[in-house]
């Protein structure tokens, strides 16, 4: 395995913890990562800056073919509303489309790579050598993002960002274009009951159980 590119797809609904981990992976095995959900927000970032709205199909495809990864500004991007315009957004197809290369190139690295989104194990890398899915349930992941956005200074109501959760799987899960689904290959890590340590510890076993396996058929 060691010659080959260690890239890690990770999918998940709103707020299951997925970002987390990818991030604690990336670190972990020394890779470079990205958070594709910040590639649809940015994207709806810029239409709402134009004054112009979500299914505004042309200027949505010229806003996602216009970004480069330096430029995030995560402060403003990771909002309540922009997470919730992201997912507008993401139901294009062509939007989905326009960003196919670059998260494609990101995922090419000779080392490997560390992606999170919703379609990187079915769509993105369908060939990626590691995919875990992770869920928690619906209320689990409303506390969690409840916590997240009163850290970033947002107000916050748990009824209704449990309602933004429930309705964001909804869209996500139902849109015909790379709907939310669990890749055939993937392993499902269920955070509901597991801290983040315990969360990254039994991803962080999935990757080596899998490093372990492609070894042995070397
Ligand atoms: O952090 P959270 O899971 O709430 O959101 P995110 O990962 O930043 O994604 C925001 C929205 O972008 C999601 O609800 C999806 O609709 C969309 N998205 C997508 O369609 N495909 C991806 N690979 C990543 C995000």
């Amino acid at each position: 395995m060691s010659e080959r590119a260690l890239t890690i797809a990770i999918d998940g609904p709103a707020a299951s913890g997925k970002g987390t981990l990818a991030r604690r992976l990336a670190a972990h095995f020394g890779l470079p990562h990205l958070d594709t959900g910040l590639l649809y927000r940015a994207t709806a970032c810029a239409l709402l800056d134009e004054g112009r709205p979500l299914d505004d199909i042309p200027a949505a495809v010229a806003a996602a073919r216009g970004l480069a990864l330096a430029d995030f500004d995560e402060a403003r991007l990771r909002t309540r509303e922009l997470g919730e315009a992201a997912s507008v957004v993401a139901a294009i197809p062509d939007v989905r489309a326009a960003l196919i290369d670059l998260q494609r190139g990101f995922a090419a690295r000779p080392e490997g790579a560390v992606l999170d989104g919703r379609d990187i194990g079915t769509v993105i890398c369908p060939a990626a050598p590691v995919k875990i899915f992770v869920t928690a349930s619906a209320e689990t992941r409303a506390q969690r993002r409840a916590l997240e956005l009163a850290a970033r200074g947002e107000k916050v109501d748990y009824a209704s960002i449990l309602a933004d959760v429930r309705q964001r799987d909804e869209r996500d899960s139902a849109r015909s274009a790379a709907p939310l689904k669990i890749a055939s290959d993937a392993v499902r890590l269920d955070t509901t009951d597991l801290d983040i340590e315990a969360a990254f510890e039994a991803a962080r076993d999935i990757v080596l159980d899998k490093l372990t396996l492609a070894a042995r058929s070397d």
